[in-house]
């Protein structure tokens, strides 16, 4: 590598981080997101307390539709931030749920993600029956 890409790639590797704390600190749940991981469970001890944590640990057990609107969809639908229709508005849920043809309308949308609503709501590794689970829980509806 020459000088001058060592100085262009420097500032670049900074920002790039720069970018990745600034999403940590806006989103607050850093702490939340980090717990489940500070949590050891092994298997065949009783864990009291901690089945969300194994389940989400474990690899491959189902996530709880509370476990995931807390960790990834509340942060927008809690307040309605950005637009965002909030947990348990059911009317504007419906409304958006008439317009997409139904639930699994929303669920195709919350998959590819809708203008500021990134794809899968941030939960890269729900599986399309988690991520309807949140939207049914988020929405009242069924
Ligand atoms: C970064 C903020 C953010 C997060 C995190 C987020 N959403 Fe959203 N979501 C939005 C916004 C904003 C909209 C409205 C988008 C629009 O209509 O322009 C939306 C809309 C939706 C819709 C309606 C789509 C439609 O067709 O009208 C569904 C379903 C949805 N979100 C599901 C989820 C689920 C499930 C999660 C968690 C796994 C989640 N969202 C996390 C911001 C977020």
């Amino acid at each position: 590598m020459n000088l001058i890409m060592k100085m262009l790639a420097a500032p670049a590797t900074v920002l790039a981080l720069w970018a990745v704390s600034a999403q940590a600190a806006t989103n607050d749940e850093i702490a939340k997101r980090l717990e489940p991981v500070g949590q050891v469970c092994v298997q065949g001890q009783e864990c009291k307390g901690m089945e969300v944590a194994v389940a989400v640990g474990g690899g491959g057990g189902a996530k709880t539709p509370d476990d995931v609107i807390a960790k990834h969809c509340n942060a927008c639908h809690g307040t309605g931030l950005l637009g965002a229709p909030k947990i348990g508005d059911t009317a504007a849920w419906k409304d958006r749920a008439d317009h997409q043809g139904g639930l699994d309308g929303l669920l195709a949308k919350a998959i590819t993600g809708l203008n500021a609503m990134p794809p899968k709501g941030t939960c890269a590794d729900c599986s399309d029956a988690e991520l309807k689970g949140a939207i049914e829980k988020m929405s009242g509806l069924k």
